[in-house]
């Protein structure tokens, strides 16, 4: 795979990956639904607007890159995996996709919690107004000092990664004189259809406390006689990017498999379960991502099947999705640089961002779209690369795509999907500065998180 090794030299890239845009699409003007966020469309003039604000007007107020949000957008979607998911679970968005103040006061107002991992995480949803028990504590290694801050501001809970951390947190719960309402992420042995740097809930890796060996049980046994501790549920997340069920029931299956043992063992019914995110969104045409209300469904079957026939009570039932939420919202917006074909190969299209601001490609060969947003062109369709203005050959955004071949310097093009795993990902590799993001909303248009500027990263270079 590319990643893995990624030669140099002029006809490296020259294959195309076999049935893959094999022919152009048939209207390179036309922009998939699927893959746009749903405010997005065509003016009379063939500019792309989204969120009633056309593209160009964005980036001569903004400038370019930016990532574009659509606040409506992300709001129906939240609002969906609420709506589908009931009174009776528990959605918490996975900050790591993407996190703002904006974006957790849209969280809060839709009713969803927050699953944070980091202390910075922590900081940025209590500033924005998250009630503190309503967010999740996640992350394998915690800090002292975030055990700390989380306990003192009565997080919701906080899920326990490893031995170690079972007793850290009882230990710190107890000496600020609470107790802490934890649950236990186990590994169930699941390898999810996705690329193995996301898959998370196989054996060998390093999240979670592993069912396999009666590891997770032990877990258990020691969280259940701690004071500091409330035990009040097991935790699994299995990967992202996902689109195949059947990973969620071989999970759910396991899950409930250690909550019979522990009422077996103890006499305890735990209350709550949670299968985690990683559900997928469409990057390209050829994506099938399930509708919230399906997933709600499939999970919430597979529950309550697998407690009646261990006999259990049927367990509160949280998620995590982050993605499946931002993902689709956003799309980053780009003005070409240059336009540069090779001769039998492919033309190479510069931007002016790049492995900054989507480190995807290059890390986990992902797949994006793209489309020139400025203008509709009739011209014929071109084989084209878009790259950034990185030092480095693997520096693509997106590696297969048609643009017209009448494309110019000065033109926009625009990614869509880039809300999730994009922004938080950025880099200032090269001290390139990191796009602002910008939420469009019924006309308006609202800086949420600002454009880097030379003097922040001077500021953090003391000398
Ligand atoms: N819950 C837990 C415990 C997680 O570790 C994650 C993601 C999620 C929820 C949310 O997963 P989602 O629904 O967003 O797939 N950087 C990679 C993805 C890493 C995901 C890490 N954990 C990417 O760009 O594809």
């Amino acid at each position: 795979m590319s990643r893995s090794a990624h030669p140099a030299g002029p006809r490296h890239a020259d294959v195309l990956p076999e049935g893959h845009y094999s022919a152009p699409p048939a209207d390179l003007n036309s922009l998939d639904p699927k893959v746009w966020s749903r405010t997005v469309s065509r003016d009379a003039l063939g500019v792309v607007t989204v969120g009633g604000i056309d593209v160009k007007t964005l980036a001569e107020d903004h400038g370019t890159p930016a990532y574009v949000l659509d606040e409506a957008d992300f709001r129906d979607r939240a609002r969906a995996w609420r709506t589908a998911f009931g009174a009776d679970a528990d959605v918490f968005y996975a900050g790591k996709a993407f996190l703002s103040r904006a974006v957790v006061r849209w969280l809060h107002e839709e009713g969803l919690n927050l699953d944070v991992c980091s202390g910075g995480e922590l900081a940025t949803a209590l500033s924005a107004g998250m009630p503190a028990d309503r967010i999740a504590f996640h992350g394998n290694n915690k800090s002292t000092e975030e055990i700390e801050r989380a306990v003192r501001a009565g997080v919701g809970r906080i899920v326990l990664d490893s031995f170690q951390e079972i007793v850290r947190v009882a230990h710190i719960a107890q000496s600020l004189g609470k107790r802490q309402r934890v649950q236990i992420r186990i590994t169930v042995g699941v390898e999810a259809h996705t690329h193995e740097f996301i898959a998370t809930a196989h054996e060998d890796q390093k999240f979670g406390i592993p069912l396999a060996g009666g590891q997770a049980a032990e877990a258990v046994r020691r969280a259940l006689k701690l004071d500091g501790l409330e035990l009040i549920g097991i935790h699994s997340h299995i990967g992202s990017q996902i689109f195949d069920m059947s990973g969620f029931e071989v999970a759910a299956h396991r899950v409930v498999g250690l909550l019979k043992e522990i009422r077996d063992e103890h006499g305890v019914e735990l209350p709550e379960i949670d299968l985690g995110g990683g559900l997928g969104i469409a990057y390209t045409s050829d994506d099938d991502p399930r509708e919230p209300h399906e997933i709600a469904k499939a999970l919430t079957e597979i529950v309550t099947r697998e407690c009646e026939s261990a006999r259990l009570r049927t367990p509160r039932i949280s998620v995590e999705p982050g993605r499946a939420i931002v993902g689709p919202t956003a799309f980053t917006l780009y003005e070409v640089g240059t336009v540069k074909p090779l001769d039998g190969l492919r033309t190479y299209v510069s931007v002016d961002g790049g492995m900054s601001d989507n480190i995807r490609t290059a890390l986990y060969d992902a797949e994006y779209s793209v489309a020139l947003v400025s203008r509709v062109s009739d011209a014929a369709p071109m084989l084209s690369r878009v790259v950034g203005k990185h030092c480095e050959s693997g520096d693509i955004v997106v590696k297969d795509a048609f643009l017209p071949s009448d494309l110019a310097p000065g033109d926009l093009i625009a990614v869509p999907a880039t809300g999730a795993y994009c922004r938080s990902m950025a880099s200032n590799y090269n001290h390139v500065l990191r796009p602002p993001v910008v939420a469009v909303h019924e006309g308006q248009a609202r800086v949420i998180v600002r454009r880097e500027t030379e003097d922040d990263l001077l500021r953090l270079d003391v000398g």
